[in-house]
């Protein structure tokens, strides 16, 4: 029977956001923002570990308590220049801590999701749960979708058929996200699917929840923290 686990890269340092901590550790609802995550495959009875990718040069992680975890959680100083660095670092840097089979489920999860709630999470995990392939959590693109200029104006106007914004988790057994992160092109890709849809896969598009998005903005902060305040990341997917 195959494990799954977690995968966290958390070694960027956040530049669109503008502030001089890494978005990570910005405090949201009392909380560094990496806390959330955690807790939310913490939860997760189907989560063996959660694996937090750092930078070799984080010096904030320590500073904070993380014992509640401490029977999951598996910190890795292991973080590269890009997120597909990280999580490729990460993923060679496992099985020195933990028993890992090939066919075994690695969920990568972006630290800037915090609002990723329990019930998502399940229906990413039994969606995907007998797919040869693996998946992602995704949303058919709502808005209208223009392409522009470098000086901002606009162009002309995308189809939005059949187009999705990726989220994570991003779910892929170890042997072809190793496979498939080792091939890619570490500077041009933004996610784990990408690389795997390379190899000519196509994952599994599971629908997935608009509050589930990835704190990148200034004005993010306080959405998010609405969010987790008001518990709403417990609604139903
Ligand atoms: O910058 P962006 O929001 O796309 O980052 C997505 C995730 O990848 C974040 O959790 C960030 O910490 C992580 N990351 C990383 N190593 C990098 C760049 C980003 O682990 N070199």
């Amino acid at each position: 029977m195959s494990k799954s686990f977690a995968l966290i890269p958390a070694a960027g340092s956040g530049s669109r956001i503008g502030k001089k901590r890494p978005k990570q550790y910005l405090t949201l609802a009392g909380k560094p923002m990496i806390h959330h995550a955690i807790h939310t495959f913490y939860r997760a009875p189907r989560i063996a570990h959660i694996f937090v990718i750092l930078s070799p040069n984080d010096e904030l992680w320590s500073q904070y308590d993380w014992s509640e975890f401490s029977n999951k959680l598996v910190v890795l100083n292991c973080g590269g220049a890009t997120r597909a660095e990280s999580v490729l670092n990460g993923l060679r840097a496992m099985p020195s801590t933990v028993n890992i089979s090939n066919q075994d489920w690695i969920l990568v999860h972006d630290a800037a999701r915090p609002c990723l709630s329990s019930k998502q999470l399940e229906f990413l995990m039994d969606e995907i749960a007998d797919d040869e392939t693996g998946g992602l959590l995704a949303i058919p693109v709502a808005d209208t979708l223009k392409r522009g200029t470098m000086h901002h104006r606009a162009i002309n106007t995308e189809s939005r058929e059949n187009l999705w914004q990726a989220q994570t988790p991003q779910m892929f057994r170890y042997h072809l996200l190793v496979k498939a992160l080792s091939q890619a092109n570490a500077s041009q890709i933004t996610d784990d699917a990408s690389a795997v849809e390379a190899l000519q896969y196509h994952p599994k598009l599971v629908l997935g929840n608009t509050l589930n998005f990835k704190v990148t903005y200034p004005q993010d902060l306080a959405l998010a923290e609405l969010i987790l305040q008001e518990g709403e990341k417990n609604c139903t997917p």
